[in-house]
């Protein structure tokens, strides 16, 4: 009889609950693990929202979220609150997805603690602190300080090896956000938004990211509106996100225009609907620029950089910045362009093939009770589908 592997899962924002999700529904499955999952809160409402359609209650919660947030304080508070936790749950392992405040605190209290640090979607780079900031500095600390490397694609395995991560410690099992995508998309009994009007083509936006505060998203929201003014088929659907240096920027440049619907950020289940009903997504979002080539959307993605360069090398997504002449034409070329738009719309997933989770939770039985035996069938490598670059198309 083996003794209970006790593996804590990190959850804080809305993109590490969607993407932690199928980790935590894998670990549940495994007969050595108990899961304990510790939200920080670092989000309230986006994080909360997704753990209920998963089905997800928190062990613990750290209700970390304050109004408008200081990246300092947020770094200060997470760590002082998950030091006590972790000294008080002892795990065996901790886990947490992606680059956010929240990871970075888990991966520098887990070293503190002397606890393994297993970092899902490792290996991301753009190799530029300033962008995504301060995303790109979280990652390479919790790239430095972990134990198991779960990273989504060769790309990201091959930016690990040139930091001297050893291979060992890498591992490729796709994005879990491929996991997440299928699950929900599957799910037929969902509530559908109705967006948009019949003879309406729809563009889908978000914005979020700190680097784009200030002029850059006054320049995306202008693009925007000139978008709609050049385009009469056009309706834009918004779900703004909370952050306060977004939401009043956005309604003030975007309000009250019949066309532009802004509203409240969706719910996971009604977003990737509202991914799949799109024409044409724009987004500073990382997790919509691996889902929405999974569903055969285009991308223009309003950043300097990406740390996904997969899709766009496939050629479905593509970097314009935040130049409003330069997204407008970007845009209206795959409006007005059937033989571009094509091109972009060719439903490939270079991220992952939905097994990402369970190569994850394959991997810590191997390394934490390698005398047991595999409880699930076998998902396979993923280095085979996913480390040439070989984009995997899905069943839809
Ligand atoms: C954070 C992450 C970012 C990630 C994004 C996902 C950091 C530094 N940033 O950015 O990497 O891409 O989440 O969306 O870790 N707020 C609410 N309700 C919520 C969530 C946020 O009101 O449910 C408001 C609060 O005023 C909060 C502010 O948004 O202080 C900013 O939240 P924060 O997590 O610091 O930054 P995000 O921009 O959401
Ligand atoms: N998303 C959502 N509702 C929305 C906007 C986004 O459920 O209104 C989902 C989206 O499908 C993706 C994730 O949230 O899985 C991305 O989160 P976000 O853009 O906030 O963070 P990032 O991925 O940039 O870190």
């Amino acid at each position: 009889m083996t003794t209970l592997k006790h593996i804590l899962c990190i959850v804080g924002t809305r993109p590490e609950g969607i993407k932690m999700a199928p980790v935590i529904q894998a670990l549940r499955r495994e007969p050595w693990a108990r899961v304990t999952v510790l939200a920080t809160a670092q989000h309230r409402d986006l994080l909360d929202q997704v753990l209920e359609l998963f089905d997800i209650t928190p062990d613990v919660d750290l209700d970390i979220m304050r109004a408008n947030q200081a990246l300092a304080d947020l770094t200060a508070r997470l760590i002082v609150a998950l030091d006590e936790k972790f000294r008080a749950l002892a795990p065996d392992a901790v886990l947490a997805q992606g680059d956010t405040t929240t990871v970075m605190a888990a991966s520098l209290v887990a070293f503190y603690q002397r606890i393994p640090f297993g970092h899902v979607e490792a290996g991301l780079r753009t190799h530029d602190f300033d962008n995504p900031f301060p995303e790109e500095m979280n990652r390479v600390v919790a790239g430095h300080l972990s134990h198991w490397h779960f990273a989504p694609t060769g790309r990201a395995r091959e930016n690990l090896l040139r930091e001297g991560i050893p291979d060992a410690s890498i591992h490729v099992t796709g994005n879990t956000v491929i996991d997440a995508l299928l699950q929900v998309a599957a799910d037929k009994g969902r509530p559908h938004m109705t967006k948009p009007e019949p003879g309406k083509r729809l563009i889908l936006v978000t914005a979020h990211r700190r680097e784009n505060f200030g002029q850059p998203l006054r320049d995306i929201c202008a693009a925007i509106r000139t978008l709609v003014e050049r385009h009469a088929d056009v309706e834009v659907l918004y779900p703004v996100h909370p952050n306060p240096n977004v939401r009043p920027v956005v309604h003030e440049l975007l309000g009250g225009n019949p066309r532009i619907h802004l509203c409240e950020p969706l719910d996971y289940a009604p977003f990737v609907e509202a991914q799949k009903r799109a024409y044409l997504i724009l987004t500073d979002s990382g997790g919509v620029q691996e889902e929405a080539p999974a569903l055969g959307k285009p991308v223009l993605v309003l950043r300097l950089e990406t740390e996904r360069p997969e899709a766009v090398e496939e050629g479905v997504v593509k970097v314009v910045g935040t130049d409003p002449a330069l997204i407008v034409s970007e845009a209206s070329r795959l409006l007005d362009d059937a033989g571009a738009y094509r091109a972009m719309a060719r439903g490939v997933s270079p991220y992952g093939d939905g097994l990402a989770a369970q190569r994850i939770a394959e991997i810590l039985r191997r390394s934490l009770v390698p005398d047991t035996v595999p409880a699930q069938a076998d998902s396979g490598s993923a280095d085979s589908v996913l480390g040439n670059r070989e984009p995997v198309k899905l069943q839809q």
